[in-house]
């Protein structure tokens, strides 16, 4: 299990969200996309609204995108990011790093992209989601750890999972660009969102099963600063 001083499993409550918000743009911060980090993108709008949360000198990494994707398509993750936070508050554009789905080469990009996390010093607070199937980014299961950014081929399980974002499963591309697990696991901090009754199995087993590739999300288990915020249903079969 999680060094009981690293983990918070908590209800899927605006002060939780808000208190997340609040040590987001103290640092570097690496984002994730998908439907459960979209309320806490709302608190952070709000938030910001209010003035009381500035992004003026923050850097953000994102952990993954498709590829290959146009960036001004509706379904890339850097379109996702603008609509849901990047234009409603006050980021220098320049200082958001995705990894670029346009990019020729996506072995090029994967490299480009780990030196660049590593010249700002590396993520201080990561907020990741977990699939249904235990990846974190695009880390799939798998017999081994994916150590860096790389070129990943979905899972049939998550390309199944985010056809709900298209208008047919086969629109939903085959590949992506993921951060690794080694790169994830040096984060100072981890934030990990999950909502739902469908996460309820994976959260269990990335929480008290076995460290293994085949749950990605169980390396977890490692890290001596996670957060968890479940919602009721998602923490279910933990409490
Ligand atoms: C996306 C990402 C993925 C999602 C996961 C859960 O940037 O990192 O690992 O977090 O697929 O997606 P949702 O939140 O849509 O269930």
């Amino acid at each position: 299990a999680f060094p009981s001083r690293a983990i918070g499993l908590i209800k899927l409550r605006h002060v939780a969200l808000s208190r997340a918000a609040d040590s987001f743009v103290k640092n570097i911060i690496s984002l994730a996309t998908g439907s459960t980090p979209v309320g806490m993108y709302k608190e952070i709008v709000a938030k910001h609204k209010k003035s009381e949360v500035d992004f003026k000198g923050v850097t953000t990494f994102n952990l993954d995108e498709y590829y290959p994707i146009k960036n001004n398509d509706n379904q890339s993750y850097i379109y996702f990011m603008k609509e849901n936070l990047f234009n409603h508050i006050n980021i220098d554009m320049k200082k958001v790093n995705i990894p670029n789905g346009e990019a020729a080469d996506p072995l090029i990009e994967c490299a480009e992209y780990e030196k660049k996390i590593k010249a700002a010093g590396g993520i201080g607070l990561q907020v990741l989601g977990i699939g249904q199937n235990g990846h974190i980014g695009f880390n799939e299961p798998c017999d081994v750890f994916e150590a860096q950014t790389h070129y990943v081929t979905l899972d049939e399980s998550t390309i199944n999972a985010n056809s709900r974002f298209f208008e047919s499963k086969e629109q939903v591309p085959k590949h992506a660009l993921s951060m690794g697990i080694k790169t994830i696991m040096m984060a100072k901090k981890i934030l990990l969102l999950v909502t739902g009754e469908v996460k309820a199995e994976i959260l269990k087993k990335t929480i008290t099963g076995d460290i293994t590739p085949s749950v990605p999300a169980s390396v977890l288990q490692l890290h001596q600063d996670v957060i968890v915020v479940a919602d009721e249903a998602a923490a279910r079969f933990l409490v």
